[in-house]
């Protein structure tokens, strides 16, 4: 009953372009849809959701494009957040886990700033509600870029280049941190997939698709029930769940989503990941664990790593053959990869370009 009043709460706050059925119209991606378990079909992404009080202005997407970018946000001026969400590595970093100020090392793996735009929840255990909140995270935390809010507005008070920007956006010299996160998330909400062959096919390109990536989606829809969780457009359900990743050392274990919720049905629960452009950025998982889509693959067709008592009902082992193990990896690596320019080609912004 607990567990029906949880669906029923998370179907009521996902936002509404999750709503089923809006994409009732798309033309149906293969054969197998009918045993998509997810309640929304796999497409392309609709435009993204913009909050009524963070409006898109191009003034304000270049403002925040220059702060991501912009080691003089951390404490030391040495840490960006392009140095752990970096366009070149999948918007993510080498990993296993981040490294943050003077070589201090994380817990977690850096998620894909792509995309995350279309997240209900932001973070592992979903413990921010928009990425305005998100933002404001790792400048202010000692292991990432070990500032305080304060320092960081008295140090962009003092670069004359950036109080003009800010005063054009907001019509204030007056820096607070709520505009720095406005504009990061304003430029966040411009680095979303429009274009990969998956894309294409969903559109009606028959041919974007190779055979090998046709019968891949097929498995990821069909007997490898992906779907179950990674559905809809953004190839995420943006919930929570515990896939037997953790390591088998209960001391080493990290709580994920129980952390925030203090539910024990969440012990050992993360955010499911979006597959958009997921061969970009191994190694894989919330402590980047898995080396190699091959490593991911294999776990799920054992059913999870450690059995637990929270360990998903949908992660069973999954008899897929080496053939399908293959076709599965190469629909993720190739027909999932963008190839937009907002989100292939970004490249950092210079030191040189960046307000004096
Ligand atoms: C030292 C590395 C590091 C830096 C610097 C950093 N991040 Fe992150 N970021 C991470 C890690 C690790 C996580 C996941 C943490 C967790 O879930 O607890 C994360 C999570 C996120 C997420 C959530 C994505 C999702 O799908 O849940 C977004 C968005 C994000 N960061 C944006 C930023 C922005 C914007 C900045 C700069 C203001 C930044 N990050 C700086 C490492 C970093
Ligand atoms: C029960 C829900 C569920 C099912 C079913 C599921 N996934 Fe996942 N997937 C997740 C969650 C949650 C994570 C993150 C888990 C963690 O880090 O502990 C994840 C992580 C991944 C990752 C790593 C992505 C990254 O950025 O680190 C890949 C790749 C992946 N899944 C592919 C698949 C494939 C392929 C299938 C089908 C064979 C599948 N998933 C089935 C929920 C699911």
């Amino acid at each position: 009953m607990r567990k029906l009043n949880l669906l029923m709460a998370l179907f009521l706050i996902l936002p509404p372009f999750l709503s089923p059925g809006q994409e009732k119209a798309a033309k149906p991606i293969t054969a197998v849809n009918v045993q998509s378990m997810g309640p929304q079909k796999l497409g392309n992404l609709p435009p993204v959701a913009v909050p009524i009080n963070n409006q898109q202005s191009t003034l304000k997407i270049q403002l925040g494009k220059k702060l991501y970018f912009d080691t003089r946000l951390s404490k030391d001026n040495t840490i960006s957040c392009a140095t752990c969400h970096n366009p070149a590595m999948g918007w993510s970093d080498a990993g296993p886990t981040s490294v943050g100020i003077r070589g201090q090392k994380g817990g977690r793996r850096a998620p894909p700033v792509s995309n995350a735009a279309y997240a209900p929840l932001q973070f592992w255990d979903g413990r921010a509600p928009s990425l305005e909140e998100q933002a404001k995270g790792p400048i202010a935390n000692p292991i990432e870029m070990g500032n305080t809010h304060e320092l960081m507005i008295q140090s962009l008070q003092g670069i004359a280049g950036y109080v003009k920007d800010f005063e054009r956006v907001w019509g204030s010299s007056i820096v607070t941190i709520d505009m720095a996160a406005e504009a990061i998330a304003a430029f966040e909400r411009t680095v979303v997939t429009t274009d990969s062959p998956f894309d294409r096919y969903a559109r009606g390109d028959e041919n974007a698709l190779t055979k090998a990536e046709k019968q891949g989606l097929e498995i990821f829809n069909g007997k490898g029930h992906c779907t179950a969780c990674h559905w809809g457009s953004y190839f995420s359900d943006g919930r929570f769940h515990n896939l037997g990743v953790q390591p088998a050392d209960i001391s080493k274990q990290d709580a994920g989503r129980y952390a925030v919720t203090k539910d024990t049905a969440d012990m050992g629960a993360f955010k499911t990941p979006t597959i958009r452009d997921v061969g970009l950025r191994a190694p894989y998982m919330h402590d980047g664990s898995e080396k190699s889509l091959e490593d991911v693959v294999d776990l799920y067709n054992k059913g999870g790593r450690t059995h637990n008592c929270n360990l998903s009902p949908l992660i069973v082992p999954l008899g897929l053959t080496k053939c399908e193990k293959k076709a599965l990896i190469t629909f993720m690596k190739t027909a999932m990869k963008s190839i937009n320019p907002e989100v292939a080609d970004v490249k950092p912004v210079p030191a040189s370009e960046l307000p004096k």
